[in-house]
């Protein structure tokens, strides 16, 4: 990731506007007074840069909680900030930057654009955690009638195969940088026709951060068409008996195993677990019945009014726990110029929660956006106004 080495973290006067970059103000940790968030907007990225002391470095660098959608934007800011506050760089590996801001690819989709693709398309088909998307361009160029959408949380995946899709001119495949089990529950009922999770991560030591669980497959049940299906495919029969077990849950489900199967194209984990002599386990699961429809409008705003500053310190570092979710206040952070205050806030489900910033301005809002549109985040969300606002 984008970083400079300095010397020395300086304060600039801010905001400050070069080109299309707008650095606007510096929030501070409250406790660890050399952690700093510099808020920065470049187009419609809104991102933080993290200024902190790392061993006996300091960094300045970006924030993972408010990544912006590309990493040029990440070096164009912290060589406008080093610039501004004629910080001494030690070492760097922002050199490359361009000035252009690069052209948003069309097949880069944020979560909420995802609705009238859904609608328009007759077919379609999603891949969780495509990695080097081998399977996933297979399947798009083989079937070009039928709309694909991968969903990966590795960035470097995602640029791969982004690059793949322009030089192949593929026009029915669409990418999303998202957690899939977050995702799967904003996509309208019954309007799935496959759904593939091939190699997931085994996540043997942490199974609360596995793809497959019991919300997982119920989303996917309720998201898939009459006769679509959840394909697993895994090397690791851990996964499969655990896999298995979950699916063992449900009354009535129409379920396949195959072992070792060949499938028209093997990605690369599967290249390596042929290689080892492994075998490759196979579930599906058909989707037998219609889902209800969808009927969940969440609204995310706070009331505006004046907040209680000492409600506000007392929260930091504390959690609230509901029955489905959880809202950790982690750290409490104050903004320079304005001395508007700031939580970094995990909330949501237990087992797939988010990261995201709460601005406390009059009316407060959610930074970068709000939390994804799930039952867990907005009860989260009601818990987080109830001891705001009393
Ligand atoms: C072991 S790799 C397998 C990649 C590919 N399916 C293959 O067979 O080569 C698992 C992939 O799932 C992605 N992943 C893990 N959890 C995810 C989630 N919750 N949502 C989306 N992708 C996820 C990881 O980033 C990783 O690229």
């Amino acid at each position: 990731m984008p970083h400079l080495h300095i010397e020395q973290f300086q304060t600039a006067t801010l905001p400050h506007k070069v080109d299309n970059i707008v650095l606007k103000r510096i929030a501070i940790n409250v406790e660890h007074c050399d952690e700093r968030l510099v808020e920065v907007e470049i187009g419609t990225d809104h991102f933080f840069l993290l200024s902190k002391q790392s061993g006996s470095k300091n960094l300045l660098k970006s924030d993972k909680t408010s990544r912006p959608s590309t990493t040029a934007h990440i070096k164009q800011a912290l060589n406008a900030y080093a610039d501004i506050a004629d910080l001494k760089v030690i070492d760097s590996n922002t050199t490359t930057t361009t000035v252009q801001t690069p052209k948003r690819e069309s097949h880069l989709k944020f979560a909420d654009e995802f609705e009238d693709i859904f609608k328009e398309s007759s077919k379609t088909v999603i891949e969780v955690g495509f990695g080097s998307g081998r399977h996933l361009l297979y399947q798009a160029l083989n079937n070009p009638d039928v709309t694909h959408v991968g969903i990966e949380i590795h960035r470097p995946s995602l640029q791969q195969v982004s690059k793949q899709i322009t030089i192949q001119g593929l026009d029915n495949l669409y990418l999303l940088d998202y957690d899939a089990r977050l995702f799967f529950e904003s996509i309208p009922s019954n309007s799935i026709d496959t759904i593939f999770v091939h190699f997931p991560v085994p996540w043997d030591k942490k199974p609360h951060r596995r793809v497959i669980s019991r919300v997982f497959v119920d989303e996917s049940l309720r998201i898939l068409k009459l006769n679509g299906s959840l394909e697993l495919r895994t090397d690791s029969p851990t996964y499969f008996e655990y896999s298995l077990q979950t699916l063992l849950g449900y009354d009535k489900l129409d379920l396949h195993i195959c072992k070792n199967r060949t499938i028209d194209i093997s990605s690369k984990y599967e290249d390596r677990w042929v290689r080892q002599e492994r075998d490759i386990y196979d579930l599906t699961v058909v989707s037998h019945e219609e889902s209800k429809s969808l009927q969940r409008e969440y609204d995310f705003s706070f009331q505006s009014g004046v907040l209680d500053r000492d409600i506000i310190n007392n929260l930091n570092a504390t959690t609230i726990k509901n029955s489905n979710s959880f809202v950790h206040f982690e750290r409490l952070f104050e903004f320079e110029e304005d001395k508007q205050m700031m939580f970094r806030l995990s909330l949501g489900a237990f087992e797939r929660p988010e990261h995201l910033y709460l601005i406390l301005a009059s009316t407060p809002y959610y930074f970068p956006s709000d939390p994804a549109p799930s039952q867990s985040a907005y009860q989260a969300h009601q818990s987080i106004k109830e001891v705001l606002y009393g």
